[in-house]
C-alpha cells in the first residue's frame, strides 16, 4: 500500500471577486471549496491513475470531519487520527486584482495522538510506500521528518521525501528511496546555483552522497531531471499546454511516479507518468483528471531521454 502523510491538512476556501477593499464588505463572485495539502494530492492523482492509497496525518473538528468524507469521497482510504481539541485550519484564497491568501496554524498536536501516529507508521512493511512531504505545524517537534523516517528504516519501506531545506536533509540518512526537490530548493539547499542540468545533476549527486537513493528534480516549465541510485541520467521535457495553476504539480509529479513504479513500470517510465501528471495539473483548475494526465503522456513518453 502506498501511504501519504499530511500532517496539517486544510480547507481552502477559494473566493475570486474583481476588487478586494481592506475595512470593507466584500462580496464573492465564485467560491469553492477545496481539501488542500500535499499528501492529499498525492493520493488524489494517484487515484486518478488508478492506485490505492491510504491518506495519513491529523485532523481535528468540523473542517477535519469534511476533510475526512471528502477524501474518501474521492476514493482514497484514510485514517486520519482525531486530535482532542481545536479544529483542521481554514485556508482563505482569495482572487482579486491580486491573489490574498491567509493561513490557519492548525490546531494542537498532543504527545498521544503523535504516539499513535509513530507507532501505526511502524506497522508498515516490504511492499509499502510512505510519501512525506510538505511543512511541520509548528506545534510538532522540528525533527518530526527524521522520527518518521527512523520508523521505517531497514523495513523494507520505501521512502518518498518532498520537502525543503533542513526537512529534507534530516531525513537523507536514513536512506530515502527517493526525493524531489524543485530546482530552488534544490539551490537554495547548498546555497549553490541550480541553473544548467550540470549544476542540477553536481547537486543531485551530493544529495545522493548524503544518502538519498533516487533525486528527481523538478524543473517545473523545464521538466524534470531524475539522478537514479545506479548514477544513470534521465531528462523529460515539460509537457505543452496553457498553464492555468501550478499549485499541485510537484504533488501530482510524485504521485504520477509512484503510480507508474506500482504498476510495474521502469524508473524511466516513473519519469514519463511523473512528468505528465505534473503538467496535467498545471494545466488544470486542480489536481489533474486521467485523461488529461494520458493525453500528455503520449507525447512525453517518447521524448523522455538518457543523458
Ligand atoms: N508551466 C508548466 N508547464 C509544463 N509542465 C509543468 C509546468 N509547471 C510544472 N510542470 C510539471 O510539473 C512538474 C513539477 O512542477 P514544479 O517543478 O513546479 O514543482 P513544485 O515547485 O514542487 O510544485 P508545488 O507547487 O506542487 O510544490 C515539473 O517538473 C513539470 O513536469
Ligand atoms: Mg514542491
Amino acid at each position: 500500500m502506498i501511504y501519504t502523510v499530511t500532517l496539517n491538512p486544510a480547507v481552502d476556501y477559494v473566493i475570486s471577486l474583481d476588487r478586494l477593499s481592506a475595512g470593507q464588505i466584500n462580496r464573492t463572485q465564485t467560491e469553492a471549496v477545496v481539501f488542500g495539502g500535499k499528501g492529499i494530492n498525492v493520493s488524489l492523482m494517484l487515484k486518478a491513475l488508478h492506485t490505492e492509497s491510504t491518506a495519513l496525518g491529523f485532523v481535528a473538528g468540523f473542517t477535519g470531519e469534511a476533510i475526512r468524507a471528502g477524501v474518501e469521497a474521492q476514493g482514497v482510504y484514510t485514517e486520519f487520527i482525531d486530535l482532542p481539541s481545536g479544529f483542521t485550519r481554514i485556508n482563505v484564497k482569495i482572487h482579486a486584482e491580486e491573489e490574498t491568501e491567509i493561513n490557519g496554524n492548525g490546531p494542537d498536536i498532543p504527545q498521544a495522538q503523535l504516539d499513535a501516529f509513530l507507532a501505526r507508521l511502524e506497522q508498515l512493511g516490504q511492499g509499502d510506500t510512505l510519501v512525506v512531504s510538505g511543512s511541520v505545524p509548528r506545534t510538532l517537534p522540528k525533527n518530526i521528518y527524521a522520527q518518521i523516517a527512523s520508523r521505517t528504516e531497514g523495513k523494507g519501506v520505501r521512502l518518498i521525501v518532498d520537502a525543503a531545506g533542513a526537512l529534507l536533509q534530516s531525513v537523507l540518512p536514513y536512506h530515502p528511496f527517493l526525493v524531489k526537490p524543485n530546482r530552488q530548493e534544490l539551490a537554495a539547499l547548498f546555497g549553490a546555483s541550480a541553473e544548467t542540468d550540470a549544476d542540477v545533476l553536481h547537486l543531485a549527486a551530493r544529495l545522493q552522497e548524503m544518502g538519498a537513493q533516487h533525486v528527481l528534480v523538478s524543473m517545473a516549465g523545464d521538466g524534470a531531471l531524475l539522478l537514479t541510485a545506479d548514477g544513470a541520467v534521465w531528462k523529460a521535457p515539460a509537457a505543452k499546454g496553457q498553464i492555468v495553476n501550478s499549485v499541485g504539480a510537484g504533488d501530482s509529479m510524485v504521485g504520477g511516479f509512484l503510480a507508474a513504479l506500482e504498476h510495474g513500470g521502469s524508473l524511466a517510465e516513473a519519469l514519463a507518468l511523473g512528468t505528465a501528471a505534473g503538467g496535467a495539473t498545471a494545466f488544470s483548475v486542480g489536481i489533474a483528471d486521467h485523461d488529461k494526465v494520458m493525453a500528455l503522456h503520449e507525447t512525453v513518453k517518447k521524448e523522455v531521454q538518457k543523458l
